[in-house]
């Protein structure tokens, strides 16, 4: 017989065993009784109605999720060894596929699906960036910054700084070593970024698009590229890179496009054939549309439109108009690269917005390809909500 931890027993109300013991990380708060009091970051043991035991997590005692699934009987009685190995097991796997000499910023843990819910972890050459998704992770991984320069040291990956982050807007701290002052440059694909990882959105750059940048430099030459929502340039840099007769980056943040501004001089790029426009996306189309500017490939990657299943049907209204209004820019036989990077829209539903939109515009969109996000944001089959990164590149005629 196994005998369990004295660990605090919550207990699941509803039918929800199926998914818990097929891999689902999240148990809703409206799912379980708990006993009161049960401090943020605590591990407990979740049982059935029936008294038979079926996960240990960690408790948050405000988030609507209350628990956030760490191990299984399977997993053994000790789950801070559980915790070391997924941490280490995520950075092995991200070196079996990274190409270190020309990428140091990369995803090492992100959240559910490397095991470690709650938490995505960062790396920035010789920076690591944590970031929580609230205060029960916040308490639950305590130790987990000097862990991760650790692991990293024994994988001979040297890191001088572990900064947190905490929630998106939270000031960031420095949790081992200093936070560097201003802009730190790391290299992606070959190409030279810099980062402030104090301030940057996301933990400093959006590495999900990695690959998604890497083929828009295949598509850019002799183009002119339009880049909307281009923070610090990203997808711009890839297309000059490309060979891209021209690029023009928006973005409403302004530091945003002073970053893109020094990250094409930092890759010694034509600044002559770039313009940057510290504008509101949809503004600037509007005055596109009425000047006639137009662009070869146009590159859509806004912020999410979908918070949360209830804002659907206005986020989907929202893609459409902005795919009307790329494909109003776009010249005859042009192409558009349309991102979404909400869970709560599927690809499906996605790909009718850029369908409707360029309709809408007497155009047709046809589909070349889809993406996800890259390799090191990995997504589990059991846990649609982390499937959140859409990329549909096709052609407008
Ligand atoms: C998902 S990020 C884009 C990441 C970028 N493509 C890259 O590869 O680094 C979305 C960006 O949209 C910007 N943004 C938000 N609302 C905007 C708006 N109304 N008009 C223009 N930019 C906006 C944000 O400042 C943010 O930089």
């Amino acid at each position: 017989v196994t005998r369990l931890p004295a660990l605090p027993r919550v207990v699941l109300r509803k039918n929800l065993a199926r998914s818990i013991r097929r891999g689902h990380p999240w148990i809703y708060r409206d799912a379980v009784t708990a006993p009161t009091g049960i401090a943020d970051g605590a591990l407990v043991f979740v049982v059935t109605e029936d008294r038979r035991p079926l996960v240990r997590g960690y408790w948050d005692a405000r988030s609507p999720i209350a628990v956030r699934v760490i191990a299984t009987a399977d997993d053994g009685p000790d789950v801070d060894a559980v915790v070391q190995a997924r941490v280490e097991a995520a950075l092995e796997r991200r070196f079996g596929f990274l190409d270190r000499g020309q990428t140091d910023a990369f995803r090492w843990i992100h959240g559910e699906a490397d095991g470690l819910p709650g938490i995505h972890v960062d790396v920035y050459g010789r920076a690591v960036v944590v970031r929580y998704d609230g205060t029960g992770a916040h308490a639950f991984y305590r130790d987990l910054p000097a862990r991760l320069i650790d692991a990293a040291g024994a994988h001979g990956l040297i890191l001088a700084t572990a900064i947190d982050r905490g929630r998106d807007g939270e000031k960031a701290a420095a949790a081992v070593g200093e936070i560097p002052d201003g802009e730190i440059e790391v290299r992606e694909n070959g190409l030279r970024f810099g980062v402030d990882l104090a301030r940057g959105q996301k933990g400093g750059l959006f590495l999900d698009q990695r690959d998604n940048r890497a083929l828009v430099r295949t598509l850019a030459a002799g183009k002119r590229v339009l880049n909307l929502f281009g923070y610090t340039g990203g997808f711009s840099i890839y297309a000059s890179g490309g060979g891209a007769t021209s690029t023009t980056t928006v973005d409403v943040a302004a530091p945003a496009i002073a970053a893109a501004r020094r990250n094409f001089e930092r890759n010694g790029l034509p600044l002559a054939a770039a313009e940057f426009f510290a504008e509101d996306a949809f503004a600037f189309l509007e005055r596109a549309i009425t000047t006639g500017a137009r662009y070869d490939l146009v590159i859509s990657d806004p912020p999410s439109f979908a918070p949360s299943q209830r804002a659907l049907p206005a986020a989907l209204r929202a893609y459409t108009r902005l795919h009307r209004l790329c494909a109003q820019v776009t010249a005859p036989g042009g192409l558009l690269c349309a991102a979404s990077c909400s869970s709560h829209v599927d690809g499906a539903a996605f790909l009718r917005t850029a369908t409707e939109g360029a309709a809408a515009a007497g155009r047709r969109f046809d589909l070349t390809e889809l993406h996800g996000a890259a390799a090191d944001h990995p997504t589990l089959p059991v846990f649609p909500e982390g499937d959140y990164l859409k990329f549909a590149h096709g052609r407008l005629s």
